[in-house]
Order: C-alpha cells, then sequence, then structure tokens
C-alpha cells in the first residue's frame, strides 16, 4: 500500500529502547545530545517576541510565493550586516531549513539524480533525500590536525548524474568550516561538471574563534556557478519553534534568475510561511544579537572546561573544530560507538550520539552538544573521563 521511499526502519535502536527504559524508570540522565535552544536556559525577550508576532497585519492573507517583502528585506538586513549583501529578489522565504533542502533538491534534480553530501554530516540529509526521490552519494572529510574536503575523493564520485554538490558550514556536527580556498576549488570544480552548490549555512554565525570569523562568508562564488546558500531563524536566532528559514540565490546573470523564478512556484505551491512569523521576521532576526552572545559564551565555557578535562590522563579526545554547536569525542575502538553510547548511558548516566549517526566512516567517535548547561555539561563529561577509565 506505501511508497517505497517510506520503507524506513522505524525500529527503536538498542540506544534508544535503553534510554526510555531508563526514562520510564525516573532515573536521572545527562543529556549531553540537548540542542534545543529553548530549554538550554538562555534569555530571550519574551515579551517583544510576543508582540511581534500579534501584529495586526497577521490577520490579512497576503500570499507572497517568495515571502512577504519586509520580512525579505530583515533577511537582506541580516546578510548586508555580515558584509555579504543579497538583494531582496534573490530571497525566497520557507518555513525552516528543511523545507528549503527539499525546494532546492526539487529544482535541481529528477527522480533518482545525485547530490553530493559530505561525510560525516548532519543526518536529516536522508531522510530530506528520501523524500524527494534524491540519491545521495557521500564524499569523504579528511580528518588531520583539522577537518577539510578530500578534493581528489570528491571528484572520483562525481557521475553524470549527479547535480549539486552540498555543504555545511561550520558542519554539524564536526565543525568544520569551509576555507576560501577550498570554496574557490568547489566553484571551479562545480563549473566544470555543470552542477550547482549548496550550502547550509545554519550555523555560520557561530565560529568559535573571534580570528577565524572572517572565514565564515557566506558561499559567494563570485557568478562562476550557482550557489543556493540555506539558513533560518533556528540555529541564527535560536528559535526552531518559528519555522522560517530561507534560500538565497547566487551565481552567473540568467540561472540565478531562472533559479529564482522556478523556486518562486515551488513556495507558491506552498505558501508555508505563517502571516505572524514573516510579520515578527525582522523582531525575530534581531534576537540573534540578544542570543548568540549567550550562546557562545557557553560554548567557549564548555569547551574550556571539555578541553581542561580531556588534557589529564584519559583515553578520550577531542577533535578540533571551528565553529558549530557540537564536539566530537575520539574513543578507544574497542568498544563500538553504539556499545560506548549504552555503556555511558548505563554506568553514568549520561546520552550521547554514536557517530555513525552522522556517518563517520569508523568506530571510536561520540557526538556531544556543547550548548547545554554548564553545570550539567560539566557533570556529564566528568562522568564520562571517570566511567571511560
Ligand atoms: C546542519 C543543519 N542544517 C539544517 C538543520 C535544520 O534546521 P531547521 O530547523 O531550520 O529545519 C539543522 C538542525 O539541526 C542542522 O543541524
Amino acid at each position: 500500500m506505501f511508497a517505497k521511499r517510506t520503507d524506513w526502519q522505524q525500529e527503536p535502536t538498542r540506544l534508544a529502547s535503553r534510554l526510555k527504559q531508563l526514562r520510564r524508570e525516573k532515573a536521572q540522565i545527562f543529556d549531553l545530545t540537548e540542542s534545543n535552544p529553548t530549554r538550554c536556559g538562555f534569555v530571550y525577550d519574551d515579551e517583544t517576541i510576543r508582540e511581534a508576532l500579534a501584529h495586526p497585519s497577521v490577520m490579512d492573507y497576503d500570499p507572497q510565493p517568495r515571502g512577504r517583502i519586509e520580512a525579505r528585506q530583515a533577511v537582506a538586513q541580516y546578510y548586508q550586516e555580515r558584509g555579504t549583501p543579497i538583494p531582496t529578489d534573490r530571497i525566497i522565504l520557507t518555513a525552516s531549513s528543511s523545507e528549503a533542502y527539499t525546494f532546492c533538491f526539487r529544482l535541481l534534480c529528477e527522480p533518482g539524480d545525485e547530490v553530493l553530501v559530505p561525510k560525516p554530516s548532519y543526518p536529516l540529509f536522508d531522510f530530506l533525500a528520501d523524500l524527494t526521490d534524491v540519491n545521495l552519494v557521500g564524499y569523504p572529510l579528511r580528518y588531520d590536525h583539522g577537518w577539510e574536503i578530500d578534493f581528489a575523493a570528491l571528484e572520483k564520485v562525481i557521475t553524470p548524474r549527479a547535480r549539486a554538490i552540498l555543504v555545511v558550514t561550520p558542519n554539524n556536527p564536526t565543525g568544520q568550516l569551509l576555507r576560501p580556498r577550498e570554496r574557490d576549488k568547489l566553484a571551479r570544480l562545480a563549473l566544470k561538471h555543470g552542477l550547482a552548490l549548496i550550502a547550509d549555512e545554519v550555523f555560520l554565525d557561530f565560529i568559535w574563534d573571534d580570528t577565524h570569523r572572517s572565514l565564515a562568508q557566506t558561499l559567494d562564488p563570485r557568478g562562476m556557478c550557482l550557489a543556493l546558500s540555506i539558513s533560518g531563524l533556528s540555529k541564527i536566532s535560536a528559535l526552531p519553534q518559528m519555522k522560517l528559514g530561507w534560500i538565497t540565490i547566487r551565481g552567473p546573470v540568467g540561472p540565478d534568475a531562472a533559479a529564482t523564478a522556478r523556486l518562486e512556484v515551488i513556495a507558491d505551491t506552498y505558501l508555508s510561511v505563517s502571516a505572524s512569523t514573516q510579520a515578527a521576521a525582522r523582531t525575530l532576526l534581531e534576537q540573534r544579537k540578544l542570543v548568540q552572545p549567550q550562546i557562545l559564551d557557553r560554548i567557549r565555557q564548555n569547551l574550556e572546561f571539555l578541553d581542561a578535562k580531556l588534557s589529564g590522563n584519559t583515553p578520550v579526545s577531542r577533535l578540533k573544530a571551528d565553529g558549530g554547536w557540537y564536539a566530537v569525542l575520539r574513543v578507544p575502538v574497542s568498544l563500538s560507538d553504539d556499545d560506548w553510547a549504552i555503556f555511558l548511558l548505563e554506568t553514568a548516566a549520561v546520552y550521547v550520539h554514536p557517530g555513525h549517526l552522522f556517518g563517520f566512516e569508523s568506530e571510536g567517535y561520540l557526538a556531544i552538544s556543547l550548548i547545554g548547561r554548564h553545570d550539567d555539561f560539566r557533570e556529564a563529561v566528568g562522568r564520562i573521563v571517570e566511567a571511560v577509565r
């Protein structure tokens, strides 16, 4: 009865079952996967947000396929302030970054076409690809005192069915930041093979080291190839519940306008961004100025503690990264990642993500969130080090 694309493995994993059982028994669990910013104790300007969402204009239905102009101007202002201006008519609003992906895949791919995705990276891609009948082809990120794209391996996996190369910068969970040199190389590669670039920039404002901040530029291949950047309020303003994302379109004159016109029709089919979110877009985006410093402070504080704790006599280490909300831990391969996660849950009451969830090629990796409350983070990291010992 059902389409094959929905034949997902829905059995809970061993880790999920164990977690559920422990929670049912009301055990206290230190959740190092918590990355819901609305549950991490950050301060928002609640009253201003509520007021903006209740703007009188929300009673008017004004269906604008690309999104209402005031909302797109707010997004344009965000890029202007970052120093990478984009005209409002090259912005398409969506209900989330996830929906933005769907629109991009629909724009570029016939069923069975391929999109090249970094490995390791964000696990939701698999579902987004299934739902849009796209085949994902992984290309490796290489770790050698820091993460970088393995260009030789990337070029090898490009087939005639490839339509786009996707980058996540900074990457979830590796924290890898696309360097300008890599960006230019990617653009040349995309041009050579007639591919588009898709850049997931939801974590672009979360570069840990101030000296690297200038490297965090919006993907702009200077007109060489079509570049679609995806972002949204989920991370930028730490407001995932507001459901506002967007696509910016840059590229050679002609294809950029054609891509925008087609994306506009896709967006018109759904008109998925609510009137209240659009009315409040400027206020919601302004919230970033209040929330981002708190998140960056939290990340710095948690990282500092983590690194101090791991500098002692422990076989656990942290992989180098430049930004994002996560850290990747290296643990001995004496256990599989799943067994490590279950072991830590059972012996230390700490919940972590096993690396295979993000497509790490080998065992020995765990991913943790860095935005959780500092006291809980300290306790959890202390417990991990103790349990591994
Ligand atoms: C790299 C990356 N892209 C996109 C998203 C999805 O964001 P949204 O809530 O806007 O769909 C996430 C969510 O965690 C993410 O980590």
